[in-house]
Formats: C-alpha cells, structure tokens, sequence
C-alpha cells in the first residue's frame, strides 16, 4: 500500500494555514495508508535560531500536532534528529543533485533574500527533504502549494540514485504532492501566504477572543467599501475561503447570498466565521491543554515514534550502502 510522509518546521504551534493545508488532510489520511510525518528540526536550523527556543518550538509543534489529531496508534510521529539516517541520506544525495536545481528552487531565493550571509545549509535544504521522504520509500506526499517545486526535485533525486545504483530495479519511488483545495491560506492582510515568518498568521491555539480580535480588521473584498455595496465572494481572499474550510455547507451558502445580496455586511461574515472556526478549535485547545499539562508523556510518544521511525530508515539506508559500496568494512 502507498506510504505517506510528510515533515513541518518547529515553529511552535500550527496556526490555520499549516493546519488546513497540510495537518487536517494528515489526520485524514493516517486512517488510510501507513504514514510517517516528521517534525523538520534540521531544517530548521538552516536560518539563525536560539537552541531554547528550539527546543521549545519543537514541543510546542508536537503538542499542536496531537491536539489537532495525528493519533500515534496510526501514524508515526517524531522528531528528525531522533533518526540520524535522515543526514546520512541527504549527504549521499547531495552527491546525486546538480547545483543549478538547487539554485532555481524558489524557496531558496526567498529566504536567502532575507539573510545577510547564506549557509549551504540552506541551499541544501530540500536534498534533506528529499532524504526525508525516501528513507521511508514513500510514495504520497501531503503538502501545501509551496512545497511542489520541492518535490519536483525529490523525483529528480529518487531517478538519479536508482539509474546509478539500482538500474534493473529501483529502490526509491517518485514521490507526489497530494493537495487539497486549501493548498495556499493567504494571510490576513489578503497578500501573502500566511506564514509564521510575515506575522499574519492566526494561530490555531489562540483563544475565541484573539482570534476575533484578527479577524475584525481582515481585508476582504476591496471593491466593496460600504456594507449596502453587494459583494462577491470570489474577490474576498480571506474570510470567504476560511468559511470554506470551517463552515458547513449550509453555512457557505447563507454567507454566498449574503454577500451577494448586501444583506449581510463584512462584519456578519466574519462574525458567522468567528463562530464556526470557534467550534471547530475549541476540542483541539481542549486536547492541547491536557497534553501542555504533560510533558513528558508528550516525550514518550516522541521517543517511541523515533524508535520505530529509525527501524525502517535503518533498514532502507542497509540497501543504500550495500548498493553503493559504502559496506567494505561491514
Ligand atoms: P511549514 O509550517 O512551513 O513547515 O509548513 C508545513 C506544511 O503546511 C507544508 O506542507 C506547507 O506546504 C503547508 N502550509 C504552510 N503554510 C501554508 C499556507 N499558508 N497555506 C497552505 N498550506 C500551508
Ligand atoms: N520544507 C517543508 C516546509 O517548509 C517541510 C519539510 C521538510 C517537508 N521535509 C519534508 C515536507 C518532507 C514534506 C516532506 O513546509
């Protein structure tokens, strides 16, 4: 059966875009396929950090990543620098990957615009997302939009090892996004993505009153200035796709002939949206508490899904050296 594996930064607690674009669609799919998902230590430390907060943001992910659903009896959740078989890996590839794929990636470009001096680290950066996925042979990759460009390059990566090492019969498969029709959350200000990094996020651990707090000022459809002006829902780039995500479809409907007909203003829409996100939240916060009240039980499931991580790396990194000779000593 097709695997799944997917990885998140530690950037503390998911806000509504990782959630919707990628973590809701993982709780989905841990019910159907054997699945792997990874909190992506490793990457991040390709951009400055402080090892506290590090550390604290990668219990705060894995918190945020039980609460929102991944259940350890289905999936195995760990941290990175739990299976060291992930570096091993990305060093072999990086022996396998032409520069200038490196160079085009536009994630690269971005971040590196923001840096003053840029580490090789980042650069490198998705040879190690590449590792990541192929250490568990998996097959189905369930990301937001921004992460295509990568996966393009995991292919390319999985072709170039199996042509050289394993003509006859490839080890590595030819990893594929899996999107979902949330694939890009825009942040509240309707520009970019939302992202920890640009500030726009809503976190999905904020309480009712934060939240609503962001969602009062969000930019909607900019072409409606008055609230007796009809709106159309399309043009609206935030509340109306969060409606979308958290609403039902009865709901999605009242919001649609609303908007159309100037019966509701800006401000109902976003009242009726406060009140869906609100239900669907509150069981999460609810599980996030409990589990922030015990650490270590957090650690434990951590710990053990890093054990059964690492016996299938270990297991695929075997075939590698055998495959490449890098067993003489064996
Ligand atoms: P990150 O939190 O950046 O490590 O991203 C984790 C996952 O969430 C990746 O699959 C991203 O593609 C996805 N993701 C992050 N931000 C967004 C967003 N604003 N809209 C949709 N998907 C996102
Ligand atoms: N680069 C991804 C992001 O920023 C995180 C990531 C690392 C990942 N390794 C992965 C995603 C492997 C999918 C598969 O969101």
């Amino acid at each position: 059966m097709a695997r799944i594996f997917s990885g998140i930064q530690p950037s503390g607690e998911l806000h509504i875009g990782n959630y919707l674009g990628a973590v809701k669609n993982w709780v989905a799919l841990q019910h159907e396929h054997p699945a792997f998902f990874c909190i992506v230590n490793y990457h991040a430390i390709t951009v400055p950090y402080t090892p506290e907060d590090l550390r604290r943001r990668t219990r705060e992910m894995a918190v945020s990543l039980f609460a929102a659903g991944l259940d350890p009896a289905r999936a195995v959740v760990f941290v990175q620098s739990d299976v060291p078989e992930h570096t091993e890996l990305a060093w072999v590839f990086n022996t396998l990957t032409p520069l200038g794929e490196l160079e085009r990636q536009v994630q690269f470009k971005d971040k590196a615009g923001r840096q003053e001096q840029v580490m090789a680290g980042l650069l490198n950066y998705p040879v190690l997302q590449a590792a990541d996925i192929l250490l568990y042979l998996a097959d189905i990759v369930p990301v937001g939009e921004d992460q295509v460009q990568h996966l393009e390059l995991s292919r390319v990566i999985a072709r170039n090892w199996n042509a050289r090492f394993a003509p006859d019969a490839p080890l590595f498969p030819e990893p594929q996004p899996r999107l979902t029709p949330m694939r890009r959350i825009v942040g509240l200000d309707g520009q970019a993505k939302m992202s920890k990094s640009l500030g726009n996020t809503i976190g999905l651990l904020e309480s009712p009153e934060a939240v609503w707090d962001k969602l009062r000022p969000a930019v909607t459809d900019e072409q409606r200035t008055r609230k007796r002006d009809p709106g159309e829902p399309e043009r609206c780039r935030t509340v109306y796709p969060l409606h979308k995500a958290f609403s039902t479809p009865a709901v999605v409907a009242e919001v649609e002939a609303n908007c159309r007909s100037a019966g509701w203003g800006c401000i109902d829409c976003k009242k009726a949206l406060h009140a869906s996100m609100t239900a669907e939240l509150a069981p999460i916060q609810a599980r996030a508490a409990d589990l922030a009240a015990r650490p270590m039980a957090v650690d434990e499931l951590l710990a053990d899904g890093g054990q059964r991580a690492r016996r299938v790396a270990r297991e695929t990194m075997a075939v590698v050296r055998d495959r490449m000779g890098l067993d003489a000593s064996a």
